[in-house]
């Protein structure tokens, strides 16, 4: 059993891993900008938590043995994804001693995936302005946490493949490191259920730690 703060609990992927986390019986602890807008989920706890200010962050942090983060930017500025993991990283790293800081997992973004033909995501046609500029967003926020050492914070980004909803929790997945999952007729995706899955093995499994790593069905 794990205890986890988990950001984004009220978002599309962040619910599915409330899901998966309760069923796995971790201990989760739901940080929210507004609790009355949390899903009602026996067993979780509800706290009022900002993820961009690294004293709050800290004290979320405190005493867990894992972050997650499924913050999005919605409508908003996608530069919200740096700031982020800047006050994430910001503040576990003021928890001591080094050796008790929880592990962080963050949701990460599928732009700077390998596409089979070699090239990042964000250049295939047809990706909407939008979307790249999120996709950028991510690919910075992966660029920091990889200046972050281990010693300092035991960091993984799990980037979802190019298609990600809410669909049949399978209990299987695909595994890559930087090159998008594709399936044999060429797509990309994965069920916000099984994505969950595999971010629940990586805290069960901690076998990422330092990079980012991908999935897909
Ligand atoms: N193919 C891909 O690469 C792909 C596809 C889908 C999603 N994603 C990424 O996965 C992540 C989650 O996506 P999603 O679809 O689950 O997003 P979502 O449904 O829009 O949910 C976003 C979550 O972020 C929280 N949030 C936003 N700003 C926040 C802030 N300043 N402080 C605290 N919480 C904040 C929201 O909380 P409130 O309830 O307080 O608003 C909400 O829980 C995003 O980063 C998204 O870009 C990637």
């Amino acid at each position: 059993m794990a205890k986890i703060a988990l950001y984004g609990a009220t978002g599309t992927i962040g619910a599915r891993v409330l899901r998966e986390a309760l069923g796995r019986g971790h201990r989760v602890t739901a940080v929210v900008r507004d609790p009355a807008r949390c899903p009602d989920r026996p067993g979780a706890a509800v706290v009022r938590g900002d993820v961009l200010d690294p004293v709050s962050v800290a004290g979320a942090a405190a005493g867990q043995d894992v972050v997650v983060s499924a913050i999005g930017p919605g409508t908003g500025d996608p530069a919200v994804l740096v700031t982020a993991v800047k006050s994430l990283i910001g503040g576990i790293c003021t928890l001591a001693p080094a050796a008790s800081r929880p592990r962080l997992i963050t949701v990460g973004g599928s732009g700077s995936l390998r596409a089979p033909d070699g090239s990042p995501l964000w250049q295939a046609p047809g990706v909407p302005e939008a979307m790249r500029t999120v996709m950028h967003a991510h690919a910075d926020a992966l660029d920091f946490l990889l200046t972050v050492p281990l010693e300092e914070v035991r960091w993984t980004c799990l980037s979802p493949p190019a298609q990600i909803e809410p669909g049949e929790r399978t209990g299987t997945y695909r595994l890559a490191l930087d090159d998008l999952v594709v399936d044999g007729a060429g797509r990309s995706r994965i069920s916000a259920e099984d994505y969950a899955v595999a971010l629940l093995d990586e805290i069960d499994r901690d076998a990422h730690a330092g990079r980012r790593f991908t999935v897909g069905a």
